[in-house]
């Protein structure tokens, strides 16, 4: 694990960060939103899609920020990029979640900091049959999606109950509400964080802790190419982060983006063991060949 300190640096906006920021929905009432849940904002998968435009739209109505990820150089650049355009604290620590002490180290990493919002979005998938998946990649992905966000999600609840509220985000997926063939694992780890989430939604509230559960379709993000999948009909990351920040504190479930939501209102019509089926034809046509299991 490695951890880099927080620094402001005064280097130049990134191209056409400012245009396109432009064209996105804003938070409503920033400020609000940053003394409810700031200082700090702890971005699990900081370093690459969702995480990254998650921990973006915080820098931008000025949390300072913990980026999460394995690889310690995508962190940094990261951080450099946030701090230049944002002139935020950011620090970055470099730890596997996939690992038995991996979130302990990163609790060990950010004693010092007043954490009041959560973001758990890192994680991965696998596709393809199920009797072709690796084991240990299996069990690497429970270990992420499902035991890290346990950790850190029982680590940081009574934390921000103790300094009188705060938020939780955990990334679920549209997969997470039924079984889904030839994503059967990864989908049962998303409906790990959807049934978690939905449940510390009600039985956080009364401690003024907000808890919500993101479900998003198709992203374009890292994603896709580790899980094995091609997305079609994917949406940008940067265009979800605002959507499931503005539902913080509001509902127990969002799902950002119109076909996203488009797709669960049709398949809620459909009984559950119909739902499965429909899914399994949708990500079949999503997996590449007979699928391979993410690395
Ligand atoms: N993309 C989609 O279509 C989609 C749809 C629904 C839900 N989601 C969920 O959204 C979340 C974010 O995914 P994404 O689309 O943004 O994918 P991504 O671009 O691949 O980002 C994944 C992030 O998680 C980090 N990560 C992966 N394995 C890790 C590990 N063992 N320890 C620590 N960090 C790790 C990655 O950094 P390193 O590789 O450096 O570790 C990266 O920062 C995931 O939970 C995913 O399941 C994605």
């Amino acid at each position: 694990m490695a951890v880099s300190p927080q620094r402001a640096t005064g280097a130049a906006p990134a191209p056409g960060a400012a245009s396109t920021a432009a064209r996105r929905p804003a938070l409503r009432r920033p400020d609000r939103f940053a003394a409810r849940y700031g200082p700090w904002a702890l971005v699990t998968g900081g370093s690459s899609g969702l995480g990254l435009a998650i921990a973006d739209a915080l820098a931008a109505i000025g949390l300072n920020l913990v980026l999460v990820a394995r690889h310690g150089d995508a962190l940094e650049r990261a951080a450099a990029d946030l701090r230049s355009r944002h002139r935020t604290g950011v620090r970055v620590v470099a730890v596997d979640l996939a690992t038995v002490d991996g979130p302990q180290q990163l609790i060990d990493a950010v004693p010092d900091l007043d954490v009041g919002l959560l973001v758990a979005a890192a994680g991965f998938g696998t596709s393809g049959p199920f009797v072709a998946t690796d084991l240990s990649t299996e069990e690497a992905m429970l270990a992420v999606n499902c035991r890290a966000v346990l950790a850190l999600t029982r680590h940081f609840a009574p934390r921000l109950i103790e300094r009188g509220g705060g938020g939780i985000v955990l990334l679920g997926s549209l997969v997470g509400f039924q079984g889904v063939p030839a994503c059967a694992s990864y989908a049962a780890t998303k409906a790990y964080v959807q049934t978690l989430a939905e449940a510390l939604h009600v039985e956080l509230r009364r401690s003024n802790v907000d808890v919500i559960a993101a479900a998003p379709g198709p992203v374009h993000s890292g994603f896709a190419a580790r899980a094995g999948m091609h997305l079609t009909r994917a949406a940008q990351p940067a265009d979800l982060a605002v959507p499931i920040l503005r539902a913080l504190g509001r509902r127990g479930t969002v799902v950002p983006g119109a076909l996203s939501r488009l797709l669960t209102f049709s398949l809620r019509m459909l009984p559950r063991p119909a739902r499965v089926r429909v899914m399994g034809n949708v990500m079949r046509g999503m997996v590449h060949g007979d699928g391979r299991t993410a690395g």
